[in-house]
């Protein structure tokens, strides 16, 4: 099984593992060996796609030499060509959106040799077993499918409109986690800070209101969410950070662009202005909270005068951290058709500007934790040395560190050093407490 996309993707992959499990599978140590070659699929940007044709073929490879090898597709991608996808690849066996997972359980255990498509939202992922890759780490599906019409977005085409969950279900969920092992759990949804506006008046809860619900389960310690649109970023949710102790002192705040004439291009329902106030309203109650977003580069139409709009926003922000992408355009989206598409070069010149920029602010406010001890989530062994461990602290700050403890333990870290990726330090000896 092969995962691309975000982490809603990640949370449905564990899912159809959990479901092949109860259904007999095991996975295969290499994809040659395998009789189920699966892929949860992203349709993002276009690298996405071009990415996982590469796999795609190489599957199809290995079928030609072992025709009873059967080919699943699910996820985004999948559902975005539903119309051709046996027609432009006759190998595929199953092909299914991300509201119709189940239906692979339902394939693989009839008798029809016949390729099958399943597309119709029919029921939540998050309700099947899952196989969590990490013990302590859970995700929790809140919602679904996402309402709004962002002009460069595929995403609302290819999860649907949105549907929350009822809220008794989810904190039955989170209870099941955390009597499983779950410390840190990450609520997720297309659009996580809406939830609920679709439930019935008497299942109603409101986003902060969920937060709070979840704060109270024994054994959550670490509460995140992503990702949340800014025009749904209200005050409750703003003060539940400064409330609630497990939830993280972080928020991704997706921006898309600082200039308010290509924000509304985008369908993005605030401005610049709006922003800003959002951001004024999360220092002031949460100063030390980490702030992360992502940027798109080169919509449609943006001048050069736009982008330096994002540049100063970008400036006056100092973000911890940002995601940048270049515009790509997705089919079906309202953006692909607008002429003024900006030239390839043009994008990466400006995309180049915008990652110093943002690597030099969040240098900047990384540097407020030198010499501070911060609490770490120990997820392994450091990346780049073996030796040392790798971990993450509340604000979503990457630790490397020396010390010693298993993944999914807390422990007390002294900061020495920050750059804008990542910290560095040493375990305290005193304060250390395993989780
Ligand atoms: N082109 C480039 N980036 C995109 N994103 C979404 N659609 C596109 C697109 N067509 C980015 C947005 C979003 C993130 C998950 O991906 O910044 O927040
Ligand atoms: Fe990719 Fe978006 Fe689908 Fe996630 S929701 S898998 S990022 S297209």
């Amino acid at each position: 099984m092969t995962t691309f996309g975000c982490q809603m993707n990640e949370h449905d992959s564990e899912r159809m593992k959990g479901m092949l499990e109860s259904l007999g599978y095991v996975p295969a140590e290499r994809r040659a060996e395998a009789d189920l070659i699966l892929f949860n699929t992203c349709s993002i940007r276009e690298r996405a796609d071009d990415r996982f044709i590469a796999h795609l073929q190489e599957a199809a490879a290995l079928k030609r030499r072992a025709p009873d090898t059967v080919i699943g597709v699910g996820g985004c991608w999948a559902q975005s060509v539903k119309h051709e996808v046996f027609e432009r690849f006759p190998y595929v066996d199953v092909a299914f959106g991300p509201g119709q997972v189940h239906k692979l359980a339902e394939f693989l255990t009839s008798e029809s040799l016949s390729a099958q498509g399943f597309f119709e939202f029919e029921s939540f992922t998050g309700d099947l077993p899952a196989r969590r890759a990490r013990r302590h780490q859970g995700w929790l599906q809140v919602s679904v499918g996402c309402n709004c019409v962002c002009s460069y977005c595929i995403v609302p085409s290819t999860r649907g409109r949105e549907v929350s969950r009822d809220p008794d279900t989810l904190i039955a969920e989170i209870r099941r986690q955390a009597a499983d092992g779950v410390s840190e759990v990450t609520l997720l949804g297309q659009n996580v800070n809406s939830y609920g506006r679709d439930l019935p008046a008497d299942r109603r809860v409101s986003f902060s209101e969920l937060l709070r619900r979840i704060d109270a389960v024994e054994g959550i310690r670490r509460i995140r969410y992503t990702s949340p649109h800014p025009k749904d970023m209200r005050e409750d949710v703003i003060r539940a950070h400064a409330e609630l102790p497990a939830l993280c002192e972080h928020i991704h705040l997706p921006l898309q662009s600082g200039s308010s004439a290509v924000l509304k291009r985008m369908r993005r329902t605030y401005t610049r202005e709006r922003y800003l106030d959002r951001v004024a309203l999360i220092r002031e109650q949460l100063p030390d909270c980490g702030l992360t977003t992502d940027i798109i580069v080169g919509f449609p139409g943006e001048t050069e005068a736009d982008f330096e709009q994002t540049l100063t926003l970008v400036d006056e922000v100092g973000y911890d951290g940002a995601f940048t992408f270049l515009y790509s355009p997705r089919r079906d989206t309202e953006a692909a058709a607008l002429e003024d598409q900006v030239p390839h070069e043009v994008k990466v010149e400006r995309l180049e500007r915008l990652v110093g920029l943002v690597q030099r602010r969040a240098s900047d406010r990384a540097q407020r934790f030198v010499g501070r001890s911060l609490e770490v989530l120990i997820e392994g062994p450091s990346r780049t040395d073996p030796a040392r461990l790798r971990g993450r602290t509340r604000h979503n700050k990457v630790v490397n560190f020396d010390g010693l403890g298993e993944p999914g333990d807390y422990v007390q870290v002294e900061i020495s050093g920050a750059t804008s990726q990542t910290l560095t330090g040493a375990m305290s000896l005193v304060a250390a407490a395993a989780g």
